[in-house]
């Protein structure tokens, strides 16, 4: 039995996840998925309420109590500075030290794509977005605040294991996936000394794999050949903001945000998993959010979990509900995300 703990968080993150748990427990009725999953309400409603954002031993109760965490989103107009996303997503990440955010582009429907004359094969690429370092770990502070010369710094950390490893992680997968090139991407032209750590430690990782091809491509013509040339991409490697970036990108070449899924991941460790997309306030509450970005997620977190076929057969029914046109506006459709859900649920087939 594997033990999951949901979080749905706020807005959409709430309906969608409310999706994704229906498919899970479809699975466990029909098939015996043995999987346990236990409900937190932390979200901005909470924090508003009683000033809890991720509480004192919640994450030891992550290591020792559960197998994976499955994530909705997390973001409110009412706390303009994100306090609890922060505390509870990165608090997440950064404190079970999930340094792989494994984000598949992968186009299910050709009709999906906004990219003319596209196909699903054209566009089947993986990003690894470094998690746990880069622009992300919140070190600087202001001077002057206030001030017309007021200073603000905002440092990136690179640290030399922290992109071994996920460097690493991207030639693993390569290898096991049997794909065939990983491509790292920074902005080392500019950025000499982190990113120009990411060259030289590339290059010695590259060498411990012969039979992958590598090559490395700065951000900005990365994100241009994305759109033009998705056909060249097959693992991506990145630090955390760039990858960040163009993930959304990526999410817009399958079908938009409401399609991509993703993992936060240590292999063999307690991991989390989220759809790309946020909490998207301007559709919450109107039951019109796509929950496949979600369910595809949950199908992830199967597969990390080793449950490799309810992972494909969710896989398939989204595959099956987009054929048919079973979707929510955003992909063109007119159904809602509880209608969305229940189509997903009722094409399952093991
Ligand atoms: P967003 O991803 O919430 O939404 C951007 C736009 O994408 C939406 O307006 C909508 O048009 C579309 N979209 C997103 N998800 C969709 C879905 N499931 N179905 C249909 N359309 C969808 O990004 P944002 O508006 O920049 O951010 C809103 C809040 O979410 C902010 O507070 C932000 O910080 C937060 N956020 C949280 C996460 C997370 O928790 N993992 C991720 C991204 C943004
Ligand atoms: C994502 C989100 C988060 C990020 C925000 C909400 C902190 O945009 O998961 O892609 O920047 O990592
Ligand atoms: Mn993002």
């Amino acid at each position: 039995m594997k033990h999951i703990a949901v979080i749905p968080g706020d807005g959409i993150g709430v309906e969608v996840t409310r999706e994704a748990v229906k498919v899970l427990e479809t699975l466990k009725q029909t098939c015996g998925l043995q999987v346990e999953l236990t409900h937190f309400d932390w979200s901005a409603d909470r924090y508003l309420r009683d000033g809890v954002t991720l509480p004192a031993g919640a994450l030891d109760m992550f290591r020792n109590e559960f197998d994976a965490i499955l994530i909705g989103a997390f973001g409110d107009p009412r706390v303009p500075d994100m306090k609890h996303a922060a505390d509870i997503l990165l608090g997440i990440r950064f404190g079970l030290d999930l340094y792989i955010n494994l984000r598949p582009i992968k186009l299910l429907n050709e009709k999906l794509t906004p990219l003319k004359g596209r196909s699903c094969q054209d566009i089947q690429m993986v990003v690894f977005r470094e998690n746990t370092e880069g622009a992300y770990v919140g070190v600087g502070g202001t001077f002057k605040r206030g001030a017309p010369e007021e200073i603000a710094i905002q440092q990136e950390i690179h640290t030399r294991p922290g992109v071994e490893r996920i460097i690493v992680a991207a030639f693993e997968y390569a290898q096991q996936q049997g794909r065939r090139k990983v491509t790292m991407s920074d902005k080392s032209n500019v950025m000499t000394y982190g990113h120009g750590l990411w060259q030289r430690v590339f290059k010695q990782v590259a060498e411990r794999y012969p039979n992958i091809q590598s090559e490395h491509m700065y951000i900005d013509a990365l994100a241009m050949s994305m759109v033009l040339n998705p056909e060249q991409f097959d693992v991506i490697v990145t630090n955390n903001m760039f990858g960040d970036i163009i993930t959304d990108l990526g999410a817009a070449l399958q079908g938009g945000l409401g399609m991509a899924a993703s993992g936060n991941i240590h292999p063999d460790r307690v991991s989390m998993f989220e759809p790309v997309h946020g909490s998207a306030p301007k559709l919450a509450g109107k039951n019109i959010a796509n929950p496949m970005g979600a369910i595809l997620t949950a199908a992830m977190m199967l597969d990390y979990l080793g449950f490799a076929d309810s992972a494909r057969a969710i896989e398939r029914a989204v595959i099956a509900a987009i054929d048919a046109d079973e979707t929510t506006q955003d992909l063109g459709g007119l159904l809602s995300t509880t209608d969305v859900g229940n189509a997903i649920c009722n094409r399952l087939e093991l």
